[in-house]
């Protein structure tokens, strides 16, 4: 079954072609950093406007990457929510009406289905069942994967994301957006021992998140050394380094917590902030010392991206799911809801 795949959810316009026999045959993805930059995070009208004028011609420049005509489609996926209801609708008007047009069936996508299974994309995808980690600008929690489809969240934030603390960090020193890459290209060269910021709700049981206090710490931080020091660049990172190793060290500390609680061996870690080389490299070598597996995706689809969406929705058109016609974009959508995928 050959599927296409459509990201709208939110700053980036991705499409992939993915085929059940012989894997992903391309993707392209336009992200809309420019067209955001200058506000400093997403503007929810622009980015529909964007995903309007981008979607048509990545959906052809993708088919041709792929060397297939439309008309070798057997499906459309997209990202029916979680999301900013503009820029789903702008996905999801596109893929439906395609499907349409085409005489083949379309069919919803989870944004954080998508990210969670991003990591089966890989050689070596880890088995069922697994602890999933999913840390992006929306959302940061863990799930118990029994199979495609049972998600069971046993730890969520309670209030900022991970990836959301980073960029509103980073946005308060006057660094650019998103800045989450950018907090951590500077955290490099910050010194490890110059500040300690809390580990936010590691001292109880319990595997949900709070990363909203972190943001104050380093804005306190920020507010209270810039008299005193005159390297304003190594203070900012300083802050970086100090923030992102409490932000990894909380995600570490939860992510074993969930491997004991679940006695689970296998970790598999996705979304936006899973791109984050700290964060990988030291659930690595966790891994190595406790004897667990930890799986992530490459680079590229940590972020948002169609790959994930069109793999996603192959597995749901290939165990018989689709929808009528009805455009029905959701802002928000429980994991917990969506139905099982039972082979057919
Ligand atoms: O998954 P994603 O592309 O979009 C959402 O579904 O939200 O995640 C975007 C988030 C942003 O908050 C961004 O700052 C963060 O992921 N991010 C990172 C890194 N790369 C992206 N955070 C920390 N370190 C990175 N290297
Ligand atoms: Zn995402």
């Amino acid at each position: 079954m050959i599927v296409l795949g459509i990201e709208s959810s939110c700053d980036e316009t991705g499409l992939a072609v993915y085929d059940s026999e012989h894997g992903l045959l391309a993707h392209v993805l336009h992200s809309q950093v420019k067209v955001h930059a200058e506000y400093g995070g997403v503007v929810p009208e622009l980015a529909s406007r964007d995903h309007i004028r981008y979607l048509l011609p990545l959906a052809e420049n993708v088919l041709e990457q792929a060397g297939i005509s439309q008309h070798q489609l057997d499906g459309i996926a997209y990202t029916a929510g979680p999301g900013l209801i503009g820029a789903l609708m702008s996905g999801a008007s596109v893929a439906r009406s395609l499907a349409w047009a085409l005489a083949i069936p379309a069919v919803e996508v989870h944004h954080m289905e998508g990210h969670l299974l991003a990591p089966l994309l890989e050689a070596g995808a880890p088995e069922f069942p697994f602890v999933a980690l999913l840390v992006s600008g929306g959302h940061t929690l863990l799930a118990q994967v029994k199979a495609i489809g049972r998600y069971e969240v046993i730890g969520q934030s309670l209030d900022d994301a991970a990836g959301e603390a980073f960029d509103k960090t980073a946005k308060m020193m006057g660094l650019g957006y998103p800045g989450g890459p950018v907090l951590a290209k500077l955290a490099e060269t910050g010194r490890t021992d110059a500040f300690r910021f809390p580990r936010p709700m590691t001292d109880r049981p319990g595997l949900d998140f709070s990363f909203s206090g972190l943001k104050t710490f380093a804005l306190n931080t920020w507010v209270q050394n810039q008299q005193d020091r005159q390297d304003t660049e190594q203070l900012r990172a300083d802050i970086a380094c100090a923030f992102e190793e409490a932000v990894v060290e909380t995600l570490l500390i939860k992510c074993r917590r969930a491997l004991d609680q679940t006695e689970c061996r296998r970790l598999v870690v996705a979304g936006g902030v899973g791109a984050n080389q700290r964060l990988r490299q030291r659930l690595q070598q966790m891994a190595k010392k406790h004897q667990f597996s930890v799986s992530f995706p490459r680079l590229e689809f940590c972020t948002d991206n169609g790959a994930m969406i069109a793999y996603a929705g192959c597995l749901r058109l290939l165990a018989g799911q689709s929808q009528p016609l009805d455009i029905d974009a959701r802002a928000r959508w429980p994991m917990e809801d969506l139905l099982p995928v039972v082979k057919q």
